[in-house]
């Protein structure tokens, strides 16, 4: 089995990649310092992919700093609404603790246009070179919210390739990850890997 150090504070993220990673011989374990989740500064800037790039240096910089071995991952990602020109994007994870899902519903509420996407950017250092894979899942924001699986934004988006037409929070991991952005991103890694 190889480490895999995972640098995510998001318990939802780290349970996905650990499920995906199991299979391929990667061990996937969250990456911390003392007991904590190193922080890294996150760049201002609306593409996931270089936002990603700027927290695997930092991340490498941290393994090398805590003499360990292992490879390392990170990955940035966010819900994109079209009627909103793709906003909260890059900002997904602060607009969500801000304003909730029932804000982000209201803030929805008049709009007939509820087209969004989730995007990923997974980058992934394996030891001697850093890799890039990317995912989207098209759908579509909900009305109100339904089911409690999942993380972030996940009662409130449906996957447009479902037939059924549950949300995220209403499938299981196993489920979500047919359709999900995370899971395609680490698929291209994987891609990558072999
Ligand atoms: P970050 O990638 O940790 O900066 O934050 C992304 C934010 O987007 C998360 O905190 C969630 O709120 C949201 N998000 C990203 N991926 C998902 C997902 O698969 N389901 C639901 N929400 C997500």
């Amino acid at each position: 089995m190889t480490r895999l150090l995972f640098l995510t504070g998001n318990a939802g993220k780290l349970a996905e990649a650990t499920q995906f990673f199991a299979p391929l011989g990667y061990q996937v374990e969250q990456f911390l310092i003392d007991g904590e989740v190193p922080s890294v500064i996150e760049p201002q800037a609306d593409d996931l992919r270089f936002v990603a790039e700027s927290k695997i240096e930092q991340a490498v910089a941290y393994l090398y700093a805590s003499g360990q071995k292992a490879a390392v991952l990170v990955e940035d990602a966010g819900l994109f609404i079209d009627q909103l020109d793709g906003f909260p994007g890059v900002y997904s994870a602060s607009i969500l603790k801000q304003l909730g899902l029932l804000g982000i519903l209201k803030v929805m509420s008049d709009s007939n246009n509820r087209g969004a996407e989730f995007r990923a950017c997974a980058a992934l250092w394996d030891g001697q070179q850093i890799i890039f894979g990317e995912g989207i899942c098209r759908g579509s924001i909900t009305e109100e919210i339904l089911g409690d699986r999942g993380f972030g934004y996940d009662p409130i988006f449906t996957p447009e390739d479902d037939d059924t037409g549950r949300t995220f929070g209403e499938m299981s991991r196993a489920e979500k990850g047919v359709f999900s952005h995370r899971e395609k991103a680490l698929k291209s890694l994987k891609n990558q890997l072999d």
